[in-house]
């Protein structure tokens, strides 16, 4: 058993290569491969959705994905919670329902010991069946680096696949989990967050996407995709970028941690937030009112963030009304999609 706390965050970092992975360098490492061509294909690679779909028949098809990080909380289980809320979370983006999944585990046997996984396995399984998932397997590697993760298989209707491309002039924005959390687990790291702060952004990130999506069946839903690694406007310029329309979003109206605004003003921005705004800074407008700190923020990657809808205007109101019921109290409409500026985010 252990003796003392281990501080998983800190553990040995992969093999010094300076170079690290951008955003975009996937989309590089693909170009002019010969991927697959198959009627039954419904959204593959060349989609780039959050989940690929293949249809079984013509009420069936597998929503098929996987995800999986080194720890960015100390707590073995936790971070086993949070792994497994972030996997599930692109099968609910897509309007899916999961299934099953396994276990993706990367683990440095010869520094950490092996009750550390058990737990984080646990705090994975606890998600799972809260999710109605069952485990069927998994694979595990030695690494110097930990990461856990799940591939996940769920299913959905052919013709109720919700997708990041299909936004209606009129639409608005809810977005359903403060923003923040790359900051914040930052600021934990550097050991400057309060305890109640780490249990809030501890529990939001365990948060499954689940009563979300469930809510949302009975909305007119456009689009929807989850708040990841690209940060909230990384992840809107999926939406956005060739779709015709604009956006316009509402900085004050974004929910988030009001001491990552704190943390951005001292510095405490994860280098993610940098790459994000790189990427796709160019389809972005600040308005001359939004603080550096608010910019940040909406370039922050998140782990398991929130799900981000694109609702018909006029049931917004009801559908956030809807999602605060089911005890989703941070939902917010942040923003709508207007006729143009085409492909340009603006943000006031
Ligand atoms: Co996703
Ligand atoms: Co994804
Ligand atoms: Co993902």
């Amino acid at each position: 058993m252990i003796d003392q706390p281990v501080r998983l965050t800190t553990t040995v970092k992969g093999a010094g290569c300076a170079a690290k992975l951008a955003p975009g360098d996937l989309d590089r490492a693909l170009c002019g491969l010969d991927l697959p061509v198959d009627p039954n294909l419904l959204v593959g690679l060349d989609r780039a959705d959050d989940a690929g779909v293949y249809r079984i028949n013509e009420d069936l098809a597998l929503v098929q994905t996987i995800d999986f990080f080194p720890p960015m909380v100390d707590d073995p289980y936790h971070f086993g919670q949070i792994a497994a809320a972030n996997a599930l979370s692109d099968i609910y983006a897509m309007g899916g329902t999961p299934k099953t999944a396994m276990n993706v585990v990367a683990f440095p046997a010869r520094t950490l010991h092996i009750s550390i996984l058990r737990k984080i396995i646990e705090g994975g399984l606890d998600k799972m069946r809260e999710a109605g998932v069952v485990l069927v397997g998994g694979h595990t590697v030695e690494d110097s680096e930990l990461k856990y993760g799940l591939s996940v298989t769920g299913f959905i209707h052919p013709a109720r696949i919700l997708t990041k491309k299909n936004l209606v002039c009129g639409d608005r924005l809810v977005l359903t989990k403060p923003l923040g959390t790359g900051i914040v687990t930052t600021a934990i790291k550097a050991g400057l967050a309060s305890r109640d702060l780490t249990e809030s952004v501890t529990r939001n990130m365990s948060a499954l996407n689940r009563a979300a999506a469930l809510v949302a069946n009975d909305f007119p839903v456009h689009a929807c995709t989850d708040i990841t690694g690209f940060g909230f406007l990384g992840h809107l310029a999926e939406m956005v970028v060739d779709s015709g329309c604009g956006v316009r979003v509402k900085a004050a109206d974004v929910p988030h941690y009001p001491e990552a605004l704190e943390y951005a003003d001292m510095g405490l921005i994860p280098a993610g937030a940098y790459n994000n705004r790189n990427f796709r800074g160019a389809f972005v407008e600040f308005g001359a009112g939004v603080p550096r700190c608010i910019q940040d923020l909406l370039f922050d990657p998140q782990t398991s963030g929130g799900l981000l809808f694109a609702v018909a205007g006029g049931d917004a109101e009801r559908f956030v009304a809807a999602l605060m019921s089911e005890g989703i109290g941070c939902a917010s409409i942040v923003g709508e999609v207007v006729s143009g500026p085409a492909d340009r985010m603006c943000v006031e």
